[in-house]
């Protein structure tokens, strides 16, 4: 282990170079125009994959962005993990705001990131976190100390839905055979305070619209007689929620799996700093649903928001009128046992039933997926604690987190195996925010993390 930790250090500025080499590719899933840039990733990594040490390497067509495939199997009766990840990543907008272009990686410090951290869109989600598991594994494979099996499936489209990643697994069920799923794509507490993930929010998202009459008028001609879109939707919306924050679609709770006290309790023992996660995001207080903690709110309890709304005139100056129709974008996050399907079709029903009869209403699902836990008495779960705890000196606290990867639900179906949630990522690294950034301590411990984790998994196993 040793021999390949001194690689790992003798190694460590070509690492950086290589992930601000695929940090420079613009891989955004969901603008079309960004196409040729996302298929030359999925080169990249192959590539990578390739250099590495794996076989078999192929950039797997879909009906989408290809899936990147990889694996090296040095003993059939030796245990398997699968490696996932995506290489996709957000649109960089509001462009404005970054303080460096998203795509041309600069290295800056920061107070949570004293020894520097590497701004560029997708350095956190998820570029480089996969990317750690790349060059772990080119470490184990110099040193030839791999100790079991690994297969490595990094996609092109989590950040748009996954829609194809389903049907990839159910057709490739033998080549995607393994003992479990370790995934670098969330976070710990702090730099000094390491976690494991156990819990993930499932999601709904959909898309709203209100008509009005049909086609602007004047505001002042008909304004007060007849019904403004853009005052009805905000009425709606804010009717979702009561005073409490308790979101009020009939039947949206029912299957919400209430915690224990003892869990509650152990939940809350987590270190969190209210003050300083308000001086963070620069907000007076924080807000929340009744009778659940900051903590809490963010984790196990669904939430209803809306992701973006417009209508009416929103150019320079001041135009006097009352729009034809009101558009917005909402999302419910979801938790342990809501089913997103379920879940879309009652918000579909209330909202219809609660339009007044002024307007048309139409509701278009999106994407979902399905919340996940992931248990601790697993010895991959054993595996990823000990792992963590050598390489940070502490043991791993679990921990429920509020994002959503609807994958780990999926392969539970399909691939019939628990997934390991070892993300190294902070929550203030501005994930899908303008300067999105990830600490060069968060690469680095990861990358020595990741070989710990194989030693005692092969050794558990
Ligand atoms: N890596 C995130 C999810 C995440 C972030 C989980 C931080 C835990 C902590 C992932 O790339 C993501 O953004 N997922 C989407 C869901 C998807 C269906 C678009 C999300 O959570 O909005
Ligand atoms: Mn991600
Ligand atoms: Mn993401």
């Amino acid at each position: 282990m040793q021999a390949v930790q001194d690689y790992i250090q003798e190694n460590k500025d070509r690492f950086l170079d290589e992930l601000l080499d695929l940090l420079r590719i613009p891989s955004v899933s969901a603008d079309p125009a960004y196409k040729g840039d996302v298929l030359k990733t999925a080169d990249f990594v192959a590539e990578s994959l390739r250099k590495a040490g794996a076989d078999s390497v192929e950039v797997c067509p879909t009906a989408g962005y290809p899936i990147v495939y990889g694996e090296k199997i040095i003993d059939p009766a030796k245990p398997t993990v699968l490696v996932y990840g995506h290489y996709d990543v957000q649109p960089p907008d509001p462009v404005e705001l970054w303080e460096s272009p998203p795509f041309e990686p600069v290295i800056k410090k920061t107070e949570a990131h004293p020894d520097g951290a590497i701004y560029a869109r997708g350095a956190c989600d998820d570029k480089g976190q996969f990317f750690m598991h790349v060059k772990a594994f080119e470490a184990m494979m110099a040193q030839d100390a791999l100790p079991c099996n690994i297969k490595f499936m990094i996609e092109g489209e989590e950040e748009v839905g996954s829609a194809n990643l389903g049907i990839f697994c159910r057709e490739n069920q033998e080549k995607l055979k393994c003992d479990t799923i370790l995934i670098s794509d969330t976070s710990i507490i702090a730099n000094d305070v390491p976690s494991i993930t156990v819990g993930l929010r499932g999601l709904s998202y959909l898309e709203v619209e209100v008509v009005g009459p049909n086609r602007d008028l004047h505001s002042g001609v008909y304004g007060g007689g007849v019904a403004n879109p853009i005052n009805v939707l905000c009425d709606m919306v804010s009717s979702l929620m009561d005073d409490r924050k308790h979101i009020t679609i009939p039947g949206f709770y029912d299957d919400v799996v209430e915690l224990s006290e003892a869990e509650r309790k152990k939940l809350n023992e987590a270190p969190f700093d209210l003050e300083k996660y308000k001086k963070d995001l620069a907000i007076g207080d924080v807000q929340g649903e009744a009778g659940y903690t900051p903590l809490e709110r963010v984790s196990i309890r669904p939430t209803l928001d809306v992701n973006g709304i417009w209508g009416g005139y929103i150019g320079e100056g001041a135009k006097t009128v009352l729009p034809s129709k009101a558009n917005a974008k909402i999302s419910m996050r979801l938790v342990p046992n809501q089913d997103p399907e379920k879940i879309t079709q009652l918000f579909k029903q209330h909202f219809e039933r609660i339009a007044p009869a002024s307007v048309k209403v139409t509701v278009t699902p999106h994407h979902g997926g399905e919340p996940a836990v992931t248990p601790t008495n697993t010895p991959e779960y054993k595996a990823a604690s000990m792992a963590m705890e050598m390489a940070f000196g502490k043991t791993p606290i679990p921990t429920r987190e509020g994002g959503s990867i609807p994958i780990v639900a999926l392969f539970e179906q399909v691939l019939n195996a628990k997934s390991v949630l070892m993300g190294f990522g902070l929550n203030s690294d501005a994930i899908h925010s303008p300067n999105e950034h990830y600490g060069l301590f968060n690469f680095y411990k990861g990358i020595e993390t990741i070989p710990y984790f194989f030693a005692h998994y092969a050794d558990a196993k």
